[in-house]
């Protein structure tokens, strides 16, 4: 069982369905939508009512972006504060450990150095697809305000990871090029790559606008690909594997960035399934038996390209970590997010191959750095700026 990163946004997901808005979704609603109020950027409406609650919804809405308030998605807001809550940097981290390590000749086995480099290539470049999907398709089809303000404060929080990656090439003397465009030129990785941005590829089309039930489920397969599958499962792995070697003793500052930016995807994607389970609750008639099955078989196939990663990245595997057990671990991952999208799970019921993610992940079990740092953030406003 993972504990509260499984958890301590999930709440949000139960109150979803009393605040759905089924008539926000009328026929007539549509016609008055795809003016350009949907971005925010349109002529004023001058002497417009003032925004009510009710006049709000997820997607298709004709309501006003630009009035934050009245809110009508405390779990939106919630995440918003959470996530500046737990504001880091990854220059605060030491490296100095990691650097020894790496430099020496014997610190790491080839196989140990081989998993890393691939980790932090497939991070290097996803970090960046996340923050694009968000910025340049999720952004624009997402008509709440509440929404909107977390997703500016996500699209910061996924530059901070991308500075991770260049603080940690920079740090260890990694050669950028070939982390960075690893995702260009090592199959596994690229497979997972191109299998998201099939996804995302005609959101950004300018012509592009939610609408119709088919325009609406592409928002939705959108959503699935990227909050889901590829921040909720492939990141997972992903950090497995580094917080593996850190229970080792292993590249420690490296594995401390990973628990933070643990901590970060972890409401991201508790923020991405609200979201889809909020559309499903406003447009139950997008959520067709059919879809369902098509959102299970992305799952699927999403674990395949999982496990052949983690084929790639472990041929033979070491202490404590594999390929079979990376598999495992991605099939109950799998079935964890059908279970909470509300979708019956792809794989038979396993085991939890890691229970020890859940302590990796507990940073408030850490040491006092954390809490420190904390209390120096939340001070910020008392800073002098001249
Ligand atoms: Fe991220
Ligand atoms: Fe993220």
């Amino acid at each position: 069982m993972l504990d509260w990163v499984e958890n301590d946004t999930s709440s949000a997901s139960t109150d979803t369905a009393q605040n759905a808005s089924p008539a926000s979704h009328d026929v007539g609603a549509t016609d008055h939508v795809h003016t350009a109020d949907a971005t925010g950027l349109g002529d004023i409406d001058r002497g417009a009512a003032r925004v009510t609650v009710s006049d709000k919804a997820m997607i298709n809405s004709r309501a006003d972006v630009n009035q934050l308030l009245p809110l009508k998605y405390g779990w939106a807001w919630e995440k918003y504060l959470a996530g500046c809550n737990n504001h880091w940097m990854p220059t605060e981290v030491s490296m100095q450990a990691d650097i020894a390590l790496w430099k020496s000749r014997d610190g790491l086995t080839e196989d140990e150095r081989r998993m890393l480099k691939r980790n932090l290539g497939f991070f290097a470049a996803s970090e960046s697809l996340v923050a694009n999907n968000i910025v340049l398709a999720i952004y624009r089809h997402l008509t709440n305000p509440e929404c909107r303000q977390y997703l500016l404060r996500q699209a910061f929080e996924e530059a901070v990871h991308s500075h991770t990656f260049q603080y940690i090439v920079e740090s260890l003397g990694l050669d950028e090029g070939e982390l960075f465009n690893m995702y260009r030129e090592v199959p596994s990785i690229t497979e997972k790559a191109a299998w998201a941005l099939r996804y995302t590829k005609h959101l950004d089309d300018p012509d592009f606008a939610t609408g119709t039930p088919e325009r609406d489920q592409d928002f939705l397969r959108d959503l699935v690909a990227f909050y889901v599958i590829f921040e909720g499962m492939w990141f997972y792995t992903g950090f497995a594997q580094i917080l593996s070697l850190g229970r080792r003793n292993k590249m420690v500052g490296i594995a401390e960035q990973y628990q933070y930016i643990l901590r970060d995807e972890s409401i991201h994607l508790n923020f991405g399934i609200d979201v889809i389970n909020q559309i499903k609750a406003e447009n139950p008639h997008l959520w067709t038996a059919g879809f369902q099955d098509e959102i299970r078989g992305m799952i699927r196939e999403a674990a395949e390209l999982e496990a052949a990663y983690g084929r790639d990245t472990m041929p033979n595997g070491f202490l404590g970590l594999n390929a079979a057990l990376c598999e495992q671990y991605m099939h109950f991952i799998a079935n964890r997010r059908c279970g909470q999208l509300g979708l019956t799970p792809v794989f038979a019921e396993v085991e939890n191959p890691f229970p020890w993610m859940s302590e990796a992940m507990d940073l408030k079990k850490e040491k006092n750095f954390f809490e420190t740092r904390v209390i120096e953030y939340q001070n910020g406003g008392a800073l002098s700026w001249d």
